[in-house]
């Protein structure tokens, strides 16, 4: 695995070493993506973000510095891309990500109350991860199914017309998954 500071080019560290086979595959994978774009590596930093969020399991310092050095970009700049997307976790997040539309069409039949039963479910606030670290919550805006609110988006699957009544099953779904 190449270290923060090493000179070491990601893709190149030796057989047998632990995290070796994983960091060359990420390496392969975006270099895979980078082919299918025009010559700026730019344009792969999207896809790229997103191996590495499904390898590591959020975009964590080492994972930015695999996607830049893979794609010959500063780790910043990755970062920056990651930043404006809610779909990548520049922190830890749980098994189960669970995300409450709380936009106009959902706040008005309740979805605040849904946060709010999830809150109380999990024993955390949203923005943050249960302690078992099996579900984590999020308040998002409009997930664009205004007309079958309040949506909850649970895995990135929709869960429609949701009330305060339905948390405790899905929570209890989720820790048993
Ligand atoms: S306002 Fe909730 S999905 Fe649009």
């Amino acid at each position: 695995m190449t270290g923060v500071g090493s000179t070491e080019p990601a893709g190149s560290a030796g057989a047998g070493f632990p995290g070796a086979e994983a960091e060359n595959s990420l390496y392969e994978a975006i270099q895979e993506e980078r082919a299918k774009y025009p010559d700026d590596s730019r344009s792969a930093v999207l896809p790229a973000l997103r191996l590495a969020q499904g390898q590591h399991g959020w975009l964590s310092p080492d994972a930015l510095r695999e996607v830049a050095e893979a794609l010959e970009l500063t780790p910043a700049y990755c970062k920056s891309v990651a930043s404006f997307y809610d779909q990548l976790h520049l922190a830890p997040v749980g098994e189960h990500l669970v995300e409450v539309c709380t936009n106009v069409s959902c706040a008005v039949v309740g979805a605040q109350r849904v946060v709010e039963a999830f809150e109380s479910e999990l024993g955390c606030r949203a923005g943050e991860t249960s302690d078992d670290g099996k579900v984590t919550l999020r308040a998002v805006e409009c997930l664009g199914g205004c007309g079958w609110a309040t949506i909850v988006a649970v895995d990135h699957h929709y869960r429609t017309h949701v009330s305060a009544e339905h948390v405790p099953a899905i929570v209890e779904e989720l820790r048993g998954a």
